[in-house]
């Protein structure tokens, strides 16, 4: 029978995703897109694209009851902001999903860590904190190295390390700069908060926001891998595990990474059995999820987990290695049609983020055609271009885009995404 499927989105998709609609389109159901109006979908795959201003949860809810039509699942790929507002018009449809306050204490840090808490979830120690004076307090109490970032962030915005009490020095300034690139985030992009009403809909006790509030949390010490696992009817499947690398103290933005993960079997199933507590203990039950742990020298430890796919290239690269279509599974989730995995690697891979040198203009970015149409180098996306201004942290958290290539080893992809780098130049002045 066909199905009405809506699509919730804050950028457009790759060709790869765009697949997972051409086969859902070929089991004979319909789909809708819901974004911001900011790109112009791939003609002939949506039956419709509403568009609202997607910050203002309430009113794009109101919006969508005054279209006559129903739902029958509703999924997400990747944008974090957009999981709650997700839920919510499942929870609206009477679909498959995760229930509000799932996708919310996900969301926020602060309510993410209490579940986790509870959930008896090997986690840093935590305090949230409201204000400068509240941060410097935070501090104080957990002790130096410690991390701060922002309760509702996403892509490191905001992030840093206090490694020593020297650090204290420049933290209010340090804090300043991060919470005003986080408001004008907010005013100019995708980061929003949400308003007291949206939060007593979604269930949320005690209200945060999503902009100026943050978390201080004992510093992890360790290397870092995020895990994108399926989810269906609480049943945990790991599609991808990818080892990073991110850029040197006080700041965390991800440099590099590669994908499959090499490890032996113990290790798989430590990572095995602290997702499974992880998804369990913040409750979701049908979604994609992306996982972030630290192998610390305690034992390894959960940075966050999101009801969704991860995002930057890991659905193109997890399709690479794996032939799995997050976004298609996603789909299939939100349906309620049981699937079976079988998750096999064919390839290895790599990914370089490109990270501004120095603040500036961006006055080129040369990508020659023999890099893009090299047969081993299987995305490039750019985030930012000519004539964008950006700027390494703290003024700016931004990174150019990033390019992904594969290979028969890791050290074959290695060698394969270096060499397409020597060929690519970014001007910055
Ligand atoms: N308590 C911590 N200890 C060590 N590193 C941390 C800690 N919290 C965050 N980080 C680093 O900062 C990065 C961003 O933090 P995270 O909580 O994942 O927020 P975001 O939503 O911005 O990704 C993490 O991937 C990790 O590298
Ligand atoms: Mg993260």
């Amino acid at each position: 029978m066909s199905k009405n499927i809506l699509i919730v989105t804050g950028s457009n998709y790759t060709n790869r995703v765009y697949e997972a609609f051409y086969e859902t389109k070929k089991l004979g159901h319909k789909l809708y897109l819901l974004s911001d109006g900011s790109f112009e979908p791939t003609a002939g795959i949506f039956e419709k694209h509403f568009t609202y201003d997607l910050r203002k949860t309430k009113e794009v809810l109101e919006y969508m009851n005054s279209q006559p039509i129903h739902f029958d699942a509703v999924t997400i790929k990747t944008s974090e902001w957009l999981t709650p507002l997700t839920a919510l018009l499942a929870k609206e449809y009477g679909c498959i999903g995760n229930a509000p306050i799932v996708a919310f204490n996900c969301r926020s840090k602060y309510h993410m860590r209490q579940e986790l808490k509870k959930g008896g979830v090997p986690i840093p120690q935590f305090r949230l904190c409201k204000n400068y004076k509240g941060l410097l307090n935070a501090v104080q109490e957990i002790g130096v190295p410690c991390v701060a970032k922002p309760v509702g962030g996403n892509a490191s915005y905001g992030t840093f390390m206090i490694q020593t009490e020297k650090d204290l020095i420049d933290l209010e300034k340090k804090y300043n700069f991060s919470i005003e690139y986080l408001k004008k985030k907010a005013i100019d992009e995708d980061v929003f908060a949400f308003t007291d009403e949206e939060m007593d809909l979604m269930g949320v006790r005690e209200h945060v926001d999503m902009i100026t509030d943050y978390l201080v949390e004992e510093f992890m010490a360790g290397p870092e891998v995020s895990v994108d696992a399926l989810v269906q009817n609480g049943k945990v499947t790991i599609t991808g595990i990818e080892d990073q690398i991110r850029m040197e103290p006080p700041y965390f933005l991800q440099t590099a990474s590669r994908l499959p993960y090499v490890c032996d079997e113990k290790q798989m199933s430590i990572i095995q059995k602290i997702v499974e507590q992880t998804v369990h203990s913040i409750e979701i039950q049908n979604s994609a999820t992306h996982t972030e742990i630290i192998f610390t020298p305690q034992g390894p430890k959960i940075v966050e987990i999101g009801c969704r796919i991860g995002g930057d290239d890991l659905h193109d690269t997890i399709w690479e290695v794996t032939g799995c279509n997050l976004m298609f599974e996603s789909i299939m989730i939100a349906l309620g049609i049981s699937r079976d995995y079988d998750i096999k690697t064919l390839c290895h891979t790599t990914t370089q983020v490109l990270i501004p040198t120095k603040s500036g203009t961006i006055t080129e970015i040369n990508i020659p055609e023999s890099v893009k149409t090299n047969p081993s180098i299987f995305c490039i996306d750019l985030l930012l271009k000519p004539g964008d201004k950006t700027g390494p942290p703290p003024q700016s958290f931004d990174y150019i885009g990033y390019i992904s290539a594969r290979g028969i080893s890791p050290e074959d992809a290695k060698k394969n995404l270096e060499d397409a780098l020597k060929k690519i130049s970014i001007n910055i002045v």
